[in-house]
C-alpha cells in the first residue's frame, strides 16, 4: 500500500491475497482478495468479487502482496534501561546464565538500571525496541514488569507501558511481573518479598496498570508455594495469570498455571507429560519462545509432538529482554520456531496471531474475519511461508491497529 498514514479507522483494500487464518487448519488463502473495515472493525475478508455494494468505494490497491492479520507478541519484557551485551559475551567464554544470576548480575543487573531511570528515560529507551516490533508487524504487544522490584518502580515500568501503547498506537496489555527475581533488599527473606508483591498488586491494579499476572517459577526465580500466594492474589482480583515455566528444570510449573485456569505456561522446555495434560484440560496456551532457547544455546525441546497431540494451542512471542532473548522482531521469533522447534511456517503464523491472541485472552483479533479487530499487515511476500523463510529484512509495507495505519 503506497498511501500515506491514514486518521480513518473506515477502508478498504484490494489486490492482496489475503491469509485469513480463518477456521481451525490451513492459511485460508483469497486471491484477489478485499478486506473492508468501519470503526476499526472488520466489515468484510473474502473475494474481491464478493464485496457488498455497501461496502465498495474508494480502495488501497495493494498492488500483490500477502495480508495477514496484525501480529501478537504475547511475551515480552520490552521496558528496560540498559543491556547486557557483556553477559552475552560472558556467556561466549563459558560462564552460565543461571551461574551469572548468582553472581549478581542477569535481572537483578537490569533492575539497577532501570531504577535509576526517570519514567521518561525509560520510556525513552524502551519506544524503539516497540517501534521496531510494530515495523515488524506486530499490532498487539505484552509488556511485563519485573525489573523495578519495588512498588515505585513497578509502578513506572506498568505506567511506561501504558505510554507506548497510546504513543503508538496498538494495544499493549500490561503483566505485573513482581515476581520476577528477589531484590537485593530481600535477599534473606524470599517469603517476606513476596508478602510485598502481594501488598503492591491490588494497589497498582486499582490503577488501571495491570492486565495480568506472572511469575518466575524456577530454581532462579521462585517456589512453587511462592508462586501459588501471587496467583491467589491475581485470583482475588479476578486477574488472569500466566507463568514463566519449566524453562531451565521441570519445577511443575505448568500445571500449577494450568491449575489456576491460566492464560499460558511460557518457556515450557522441561514440561512434563502431566504438565501438558493439565494444560490440555485447562485450555492454557504453549508460548514457545525460540529467542531465548537460542540466544542461551540451549538443546531441550519443548514437547511440541505432545502439545500436538493433546491439541494444545501453541503461540510464540519474541520474550525481548535484554539478557536472555534481545529480539526486536517476532517475525524471526517465528523463523526461529521453525528452525530450532521444526513447527511448519502455517503453524507459526498461527502462534504469533491467533494464539498469541488467546494467550492474552483476547479473542477479537488474530485472524482476517468480519467482527474481528481490523489490525492486519500488508506484507511483500509471494506466499505467506516467505514470513518464516527470510532471515531479518523489512517485508512489512504497512502495518493497520484498529483500522488505522501505525507503520
Ligand atoms: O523470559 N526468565 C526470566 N525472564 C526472562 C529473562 C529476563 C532477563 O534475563 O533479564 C526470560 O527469559
Ligand atoms: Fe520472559
Amino acid at each position: 500500500m503506497n498511501e500515506s498514514a491514514r486518521a480513518a479507522e473506515d477502508g478498504l483494500v484490494t489486490g492482496a491475497t489475503l491469509v485469513t487464518l480463518d477456521g481451525g487448519a490451513g492459511y485460508g488463502l483469497v486471491e484477489d482478495g478485499a478486506l473492508a473495515w468501519r470503526d476499526g472493525v472488520i466489515r468484510y475478508a473474502g473475494p474481491r468479487a464478493g464485496l457488498p455494494g455497501e461496502l465498495a468505494g474508494d480502495a488501497i490497491d495493494a498492488g500483490g502482496g500477502c495480508i495477514t492479520p496484525g501480529l501478537v507478541d504475547c511475551h515480552t519484557h520490552a521496558v528496560f534501561a540498559g543491556e547486557r551485551a557483556g553477559e552475552f559475551e560472558q556467556r561466549l567464554q563459558g560462564a552460565g546464565y543461571e551461574q551469572i544470576a548468582r553472581a549478581g548480575g542477569g535481572i537483578v543487573s537490569t533492575v539497577r538500571h532501570t531504577r535509576a531511570a526517570s519514567e521518561d528515560e525509560l520510556l525513552a529507551q524502551s519506544l524503539p525496541r516497540a517501534r521496531a516490533l510494530v515495523a515488524d508487524g506486530v499490532t498487539t504487544l505484552e509488556i511485563k514488569s519485573g525489573y523495578g522490584l519495588d512498588f515505585d518502580n513497578e509502578r513506572k515500568m506498568l505506567r511506561v507501558a501504558r505510554r507506548i501503547g497510546d504513543m503508538l498506537g496498538i494495544e499493549v496489555r500490561a503483566t505485573f511481573l513482581g515476581a520476577h527475581a528477589l531484590p537485593p533488599e530481600f535477599s534473606d527473606d524470599p517469603d517476606g518479598y513476596i508478602d510485598a508483591v502481594v501488598d503492591w498488586l491490588p494497589r497498582l491494579h486499582a490503577e488501571g496498570l495491570v492486565d495480568a499476572v506472572d511469575a518466575f517459577c524456577e530454581r532462579i526465580g521462585f517456589s512453587l508455594a511462592q508462586t501459588r500466594r501471587v496467583f491467589e492474589a491475581a485470583r482475588a482480583l479476578a486477574l488472569p495469570v500466566k507463568l514463566h515455566a519449566d524453562q531451565l528444570s521441570d519445577g511443575e510449573g505448568a500445571a500449577l498455571v494450568a491449575e489456576f485456569g491460566g492464560l499460558s505456561a511460557d518457556h515450557v522446555e522441561y514440561t512434563s507429560m502431566a504438565g501438558v495434560e493439565a494444560m490440555a484440560v485447562a485450555g492454557t496456551v504453549a508460548v514457545l519462545l525460540p529467542g531465548a532457547f537460542h540466544v542461551l544455546r540451549e538443546t531441550r525441546l519443548p514437547p511440541l509432538d505432545l502439545f500436538r497431540a493433546r491439541h494444545v494451542p501453541m503461540a510464540v512471542a519474541t520474550d525481548c529482554n535484554p539478557g536472555t532473548s534481545p529480539l526486536l522482531s517476532l517475525r524471526q521469533a517465528m523463523q526461529l520456531a521453525c528452525t530450532h522447534f521444526r513447527l511448519t511456517p502455517e503453524e507459526a503464523l498461527r502462534a504469533a496471531t491467533i494464539n498469541g491472541a488467546r494467550a492474552l485472552g483476547l479473542g477479537d483479533r488474530g485472524a482476517l474475519r468480519a467482527g474481528m479487530r481490523a489490525d492486519f499487515v500488508h506484507w511483500r511476500v509471494r506466499q505467506p511461508a516467505e514470513l518464516c523463510y527470510w532471515l531479518g529484512g523489512s517485508l512489512a509495507a504497512a502495518v493497520y491497529a484498529g483500522g488505522r495505519r501505525v507503520a
